[in-house]
């Protein structure tokens, strides 16, 4: 049994995973606190964290039927992050480890959104997948399992946090990804949007089109929030759809994998599974879409699963070229 910890930015997340099951997956989420703010507050993200994590880790031994003293493992995200969130979630991992006497596995958050469908699908490699969140847009392929190779990365922003910022634009709420999506029903496809480095196989930017929404906007008296929603949404899925078609041309892959809370976006997802040719298509369901702890305990799995011994927290930051902190990880 893993108990799993994730609090890498505003969610504050425990689950029990079994055989690569996932047995209770929970959430206190810090949304309706930094909402008035526009964007995550970091230090009031690490003093909430702190506040929750006790409470949200019996939840899910609760809703488990589980207790302390059943678990085996416990995994915890590493980072990439926010590092006084991060440590929230590393202190409480060591702290229950030393006490239950069991190992902490470190984890890194994007191998979490990658492994976060492998309850629900058999993976198979050579497969693509394409993150995209708040902090990250890119595109990996996964010669095998735990093998990454970033094809393509963000130059700028990130697809989310694009969302994030034109929402605010719009006069929407934070986080702005769902309030788009709810905006732009009433809405329809009919303003054109730039598409930045559309030739450039490895680069995703973002920056630009935020800048083209702003500038858009300024030409209204009456801002058509509807209609900018519903465009602008949508020109996403087809940058994301350009990029990944590009990419699956360039790597034979079996499986192309959406992840991230981009993905969640109910028009998005349904611009690449009708557009993208020649693969099958893996999405996690909704709630394994944005930050969760279950992914976190999947990726543990396959790390146990693929490494000889428990990985370090040498393994995990290591991959995907990833350089974290090593003050956060003391004892990990
Ligand atoms: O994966 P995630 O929960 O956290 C990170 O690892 O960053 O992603 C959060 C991002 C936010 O920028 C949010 O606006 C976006 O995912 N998001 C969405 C939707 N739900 C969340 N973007 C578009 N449509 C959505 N429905
Ligand atoms: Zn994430």
């Amino acid at each position: 049994m893993i108990l799993a910890i994730e609090s890498s930015c505003d969610e504050t997340a425990a689950a029990i995973i079994i055989d690569g099951q996932i047995i209770s997956n929970e959430c206190i989420t810090q949304i309706k606190r930094h909402s008035k703010y526009g964007g995550v507050v970091p230090e009031l993200a690490s003093r909430l964290h702190a506040e929750c994590i006790d409470t949200v880790i019996d939840i899910a031994l609760k809703n488990a039927k589980a207790s302390f003293k059943d678990i085996d493992h416990i995994a915890v995200t590493v980072g990439p992050g926010l590092e006084g969130s991060l440590l929230v979630g590393v202190v409480a991992a060591n702290m229950l480890a030393s006490q239950l006497k069991c190992p902490v596995i470190p984890v890194n958050h994007l191998h979490g959104h990658i492994y976060s469908a492998m309850a629900d699908y058999s993976y198979e490699c050579p497969m693509l997948a394409c993150i995209a969140s708040g902090g990250h847009t890119m595109l990996v392929y996964l010669k095998d399992s735990l093998s990454f190779e970033i094809v393509a990365n963000t130059m700028d922003d990130a697809c989310g946090e694009c969302f994030d910022k034109v929402a605010r634009m719009l006069g929407l709420n934070y986080p702005g990804g769902p309030f788009i999506e709810k905006a732009a029903l009433e809405g329809n496809i009919n303003i054109n949007l730039p598409h930045p480095v559309k030739h450039d196989s490895d680069k995703f930017s973002f920056s630009g089109l935020k800048t083209a929404v702003f500038d858009l906007v300024k030409r209204y008296e009456t801002v058509p929030v509807h209609d900018i929603s519903a465009s602008f949404q949508d020109h996403v899925g087809q940058i994301l759809l350009h990029k990944i078609q590009q990419s699956l041309d360039q790597y034979s892959c079996k499986q192309l994998l959406l992840c991230g809370g981009v993905f969640s976006n109910k028009h998005i997802r349904k611009v690449l599974m009708d557009n993208v040719s020649g693969v099958d298509v893996i999405i996690p369901e909704l709630s394994l879409c944005t930050d969760n702890a279950a992914m976190i305990g999947l990726a543990a799995t396959q790390y146990l699963k693929s490494f000889k011994e428990l990985p370090t927290f040498v393994d995990v930051q290591t991959r995907l070229g990833l350089k974290l902190p090593k003050e956060l990880c003391n004892g990990v």
